[in-house]
């Protein structure tokens, strides 16, 4: 069995995946959204000090399976890197106690693993990853051939509804609170301006949608504020679509996935569904609990680099803050 660790943002998690079946042995995940919650967003020292307390948590009830175990993975790019430290130091730890390999995980290609918890990988793929982090389609040939193919300029799709959420006072993380006021709002009431809607470039830009939002919930009262964010799901999802639709006509969709914590966005999901169906392209989409941060995705990257014998030196493991496939 393989430990997997993540801990690159607000989640502290772990799991234990067997490498013959890929079975999940054991998950567990401690998020920090209340504590953060008063922010408005994450805050890293904050972050890694919560780390520091659930991790040794965790890791106490895995105890009965270290005999077990033949590899301990960890995310070491791109997240906080205060915060992934933790993670490392604790898989550092466990590889030197129990004399098992180390293996260094990229995060998002962690998010690509989440469609295939407990599952045979299949690729080729076209991967849209929508988190707080990161926008940005990949074309993912296998786990050593990922091609980013277009990416956000500034913000990130699901930033942009933790920072209207911010704006309007309503808690951390925005992407669930916005979606649900949404729901009750009039999605044509304001009419911002899709992103890059007249450029001819294939990526994305949430800075200037933004900026519009907050021009409007200054202007207004609380009343307006389902309309707005109603009004701003739209155009944020009209943004990736019409993108996409330009990338599917150099290069048509068979297979596609949307990953990532913003994955679980319905009105996303629903626009994207629309937008394969007359390409006839399938749509694969991870299981809801696994949309968002979990170790469960690190440790099914770890079976596949276990396989390959893809295993890092104790000493020369670092953490990387900024990571680009
Ligand atoms: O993948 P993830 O857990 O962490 C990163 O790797 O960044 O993604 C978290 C992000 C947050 O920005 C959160 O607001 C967003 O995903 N998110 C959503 C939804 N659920 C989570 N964004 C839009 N709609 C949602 N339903
Ligand atoms: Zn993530």
């Amino acid at each position: 069995m393989i430990l997997s660790i993540e801990s690159s943002c607000d989640d502290s998690a772990i799991a234990i995946t067997e490498i013959a079946t890929k079975k999940l042995i054991f998950h567990k995940k401690i998020s920090q959204e209340l504590e953060h919650s008063v922010y408005g967003g994450v805050v890293p020292e904050l972050a890694a000090r919560l780390h520091a307390e659930a991790l040794p948590k965790i890791l106490e009830e895995c105890k009965p399976y270290f005999s077990g175990l033949k590899a301990v993975a960890v995310t070491i790019t791109p997240g906080l890197s205060v915060t992934l430290v933790e993670g490392v130091i604790m898989a550092k730890a466990v590889s030197i106690a129990l004399g098992i390999p180390l293996i260094g995980v990229n995060h998002l290609i962690g998010h690509i693993f989440s469609l295939f918890i407990e599952k045979e990988a299949v690729f080729p793929l076209t991967v849209l990853l929508v988190s707080g982090g990161h926008t940005q389609v990949m074309e993912v040939a296998s786990l050593e051939d990922i091609k980013t193919v277009a990416k956000s300029m500034d913000d990130s799709f699901g930033e942009s509804f933790d920072k209207v959420a911010k704006m309007m006072k309503l808690g951390y993380p925005g992407g669930p609170i916005i979606e649900k006021l949404a729901k009750e709002g009039d999605r044509k009431k304001y009419n911002f301006t899709v992103p890059l809607h007249q450029s001819p470039l294939i990526a994305f830009s949430y800075s200037g949608l933004k900026n519009s939002v907050r021009l409007a919930v200054e202007a207004s009262c609380e009343d307006d504020y389902k309309d707005i964010a109603a009004s701003f799901e739209h155009v944020a999802t009209l943004h990736i679509i019409q993108k996409l639709k330009k990338y599917f006509k150099e290069v048509p969709p068979k297979t596609f996935a949307i990953v990532g914590g913003a994955s679980a966005n319905l009105y996303l999901r629903r626009a994207i569904k629309e937008l394969l169906k007359p390409h006839g392209a399938e749509l694969l989409l991870s299981e809801l609990k696994y949309c968002s941060d979990n170790a469960a995705m690190i440790g099914r990257v770890g079976v596949e680099m276990y396989e390959k014998e893809m295993f890092s030196l104790c000493d020369e493991m670092e953490v990387c803050p900024k990571s680009v496939i």
